[in-house]
């Protein structure tokens, strides 16, 4: 896969792109990073990248020409999917994960103004992403956090494959408690169950877990999953559970 970054502040990316999974995964080659700051690709000679905006207003806007030229420099081929990071775009999520996963090319589109002119979002970009509800000072944050849950899906960027295919989201559920050594920490003890050794237990105490959590946290979550029976089985068993605790409760 290769992804390329236009940006205005390209020394934003150098950590994270050589650190942990992202470093790694640039190493094996599994990815290359191109970050380029779109000011090279300005008309003018002072590196002019925005202007104000036409009908006036405060706030300067992003100009077409930098970003139009960085872009169709980029090598031939495949045309790539270009995204522009802004808070108008659509609400990503481990779905559309998954899917930039599976291109062999992202561009992505940092703005640090107070906009974009209109004609690279209707003639330049393919998708517009915000990564949620709230406003950061630029695209690049939000870039990051693209590209860092798109590299770690490439085959072989994390060392051990499971665990992407059991990570919240991928599943539909939130995951279960994790527990390691000491089994007991400060009075507090791992559950039995996990220190038995008996694999079909602890594999149905990871799931009924999960859908505790799931329910607890994130119902939205669970009304959208297909329940198997074994899933509609031990959200049976929570209620139960749950009735029990609430009338121990009343009664004391
Ligand atoms: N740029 C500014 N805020 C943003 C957001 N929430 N998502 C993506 N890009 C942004």
């Amino acid at each position: 896969m290769r992804i390329d970054i236009f940006t205005l502040f390209p020394e934003m990316f150098a950590g994270v792109l050589s650190s942990s999974i992202l470093g790694k995964a640039r190493e094996k080659e599994l990815v290359d990073f191109q970050v380029t700051n779109f000011r090279d690709f300005s008309e003018s000679k002072h590196g002019t990248v925005d202007d104000t905006p036409y009908g006036g207003g405060g706030g300067m806007v992003l100009k077409p020409e930098p970003l139009f030229r960085a872009v169709e420099a980029l090598p031939g081929g495949k045309k790539p999917r270009v995204i522009l990071m802004c808070p108008q775009g659509v609400t990503y999520n481990q779905s559309l994960a998954e899917e930039l996963a599976q291109e062999e090319h992202l561009v992505f589109i940092c703005g640090h103004y107070e906009g974009y002119d209109e004609r690279i979002r209707e003639h330049l970009v393919t998708d517009e992403i915000s990564i949620g509800d709230y406003v950061l000072t630029g695209g690049e944050l939000a870039a990051m956090v693209v590209i860092d849950s798109v590299v770690r899906l490439q085959p072989g960027a994390l060392g051990n494959q499971t665990s992407a295919v059991e990570d919240s989201f991928s599943t539909g559920l939130l995951e279960y408690p994790h527990y390691t050594r000491p089994a007991e920490f400060r009075g507090w003890k791992v559950p039995d169950i996990l220190l038995s050794g008996h694999h079909a237990n602890i594999e149905r105490w990871r799931l009924k877990e999960s859908l505790r959590r799931t329910k607890a946290r994130r119902p939205d979550l669970l009304s959208k999953l297909e329940l198997t029976g074994e899933m509609k089985k031990l959200l049976a068993e929570l209620e139960r559970e749950q009735g029990q605790e609430k009338s121990a409760e009343e009664k004391s």
